[in-house]
């Protein structure tokens, strides 16, 4: 699919379907001789009150005319003093996921409406296309696999207009790209496929390494290997770089637990099909950096992808077990449903020798994280303000929003064990947070971000532009902020 800008009149658009916004309180004047050129047909449903440019509302119309667009689909965006991107953004998701629904696959989008409103068209079709997103993998029936065939933006084409266009196409992809990995069963997604994933990525200015089982032994990766015991799908520890530029890294460090059944501290039956959703970490750092790539950022990153499958196998951790950490320090495993910050653990020092300028780790660590903030917001920790700052503002940009969460030094002594060093669970008081704190432990004075996407990696109802299941959240949050 092809995003082109064309400087044309909008009544001689010829494409199945011209989609022009409008918000509320706006008049039909702001369609001057589209409107003439149509009859006076969208002046006549405004006037009449059929639709008053609430926010996702939609109002088809066929133009009957020979010429230009078949079809008039008009968008609402809602009041005009509280228009935002992500209104945009969403009123592209219904707008076009409706259209498409109706056989529409040649649209376009009228940008005079929106740049008044100092609004770019871009995250409207951003919003547009991710809506049509569905895993169909496993369906016989894949008719809605194929997507838009094209996409048109009427208005004046410039440089920086032509490149985002380019940089949505490359996201909306890269989100797409997590969303396959992360709705894929764990039968078909292994650590062994995840490599496999990585390997496909991996050329170019894009290089990867695989370390095996015995090879993370010899890193003395005691914690991530104990996480693969019980499990007969051997561990990939996957480390990605993409050198776009010389110089320092940035350290992208993705939970990739291809199951989580909890191991011997089991999970409850109910709901435990989800937990093949607990490598979203990793999809989202394998797309983005897939993407970054693709788009030629400007930047240095490492990715690394501590993949494992988490299983009460007979030779799996059970509670009480003391591993040795990369970093030296020992750890009790209290739960062994606590595997994630185990790996990370390791991942996190091993990352560290390469001195990357910060490490961001994105991982679905706790269940904590979704009874605190839902669906809505990334829960974040660390400590570099300076970064965290930077992701806060790249978040509210593409609405992957994040949360500041406190690491108190007294949260230490939830996780300090009678035993080893640590433990791996500090309880259910402050779960959230204790478990960042355990990795910070591991962190020492790297500049260091955690991000917990446990809640927000998956959604249980259809959003305007993300149907249900996995959402990729991260990956745009991510690339906003490295593009940055
Ligand atoms: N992968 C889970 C966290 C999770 C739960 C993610 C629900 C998404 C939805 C993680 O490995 C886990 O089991 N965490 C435990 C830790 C506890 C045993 C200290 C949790 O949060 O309950
Ligand atoms: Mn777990
Ligand atoms: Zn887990």
């Amino acid at each position: 699919m092809n995003v082109i800008i064309k400087d044309i009149k909008e009544a001689e658009c010829a494409c199945d379907a011209l989609v022009l916004t409008l918000c509320e309180g706006e008049k039909a004047d702001v369609y001057g001789e589209t409107d003439a050129s149509l009859k006076g047909l969208l002046s006549h449903v405004i006037s009449t009150k059929e639709f008053e440019g609430k926010q996702n509302q939609l109002c088809l119309l066929h133009s009957m005319n020979s010429a230009g667009p078949e079809r008039v689909l008009l968008a609402g965006l809602g009041k005009k003093e509280e228009i935002t991107p992500e209104r945009v953004r969403q009123a592209g998701g219904k707008a076009v996921s409706y259209l498409f629904g109706l056989g529409v696959k040649d649209i376009a989008l009228s940008s005079a409406h929106l740049l008044p409103l100092g609004q770019s068209p871009m995250p409207f079709i951003e919003g547009g296309l991710l809506s049509l997103y569905r895993f169909r993998k496993y369906k016989k029936d894949k008719e809605n696999a194929e997507g838009l065939e094209r996409f048109t933006i009427v208005g004046k084409p410039d440089k920086t207009l032509f490149e985002a266009a380019g940089s949505v196409v490359a996201t909306v992809s890269a989100v797409n790209l997590a969303r396959d990995l992360v709705n894929t069963p764990s039968n078909d997604m292994t650590p062994a496929v995840l490599a496999k994933t990585a390997k496909g990525i991996a050329r170019g200015k894009v290089s990867l390494k695989v370390l095996e089982r015995s090879d993370a032994e010899k890193e003395g990766m005691g914690a991530y290997l104990s996480v693969a015991r019980g499990s007969h799908e051997p561990p990939k520890f996957i480390v990605l770089r993409y050198e776009g530029v010389k110089g320092v890294p940035v350290a992208l460090v993705g939970k990739s637990i291809t199951f989580d059944s909890g191991g011997i501290s089991i999970k409850p039956g109910e709901g435990m099909e989800k937990m093949k959703y607990d490598m979203a970490g990793g999809a989202v750092v394998l797309a983005v950096i897939k993407a970054a790539a693709e788009m030629r950022l400007p930047a240095h990153l490492l990715g690394v992808l501590p993949a494992a499958e988490n299983l009460p196998g007979g030779g799996a951790s059970k509670p009480g077990d003391v591993v040795s950490t990369t970093a030296g320090k020992t750890v009790e495993i209290i739960s062994t449903d606590a595997e994630g910050r185990l790996a990370l653990a390791d991942a996190i020092a091993y990352v560290k020798k390469f001195r990357p300028a910060v490490i961001i780790d994105i991982a679905t660590l706790t269940g904590a994280c979704g009874v605190a903030l839902g669906n809505e917001a990334i829960a974040m920790m660390g400590n570099d303000e300076a970064t965290m700052e930077r992701l806060e503002a790249a978040g509210d940009a593409v609405y992957e929003r994040v949360w500041k969460m406190p690491l108190y030094d007294e949260y230490l002594e939830y996780i300090k064990s009678d035993v080893a060093d640590l433990k791996n669970s500090g309880g259910r008081s402050g779960s959230l947070v204790t478990a960042g704190y355990f990795l910070k432990e591991f962190v020492g004075e790297t500049p260091w971000v955690h991000l917990d996407i446990a809640g927000t990696a998956w959604t249980e109802k259809d959003r305007p532009y993300m149907t249900k299941g996995a959402t990729g959240f991260g990956v745009r949050l991510l690339l906003n902020f490295l593009g940055r």
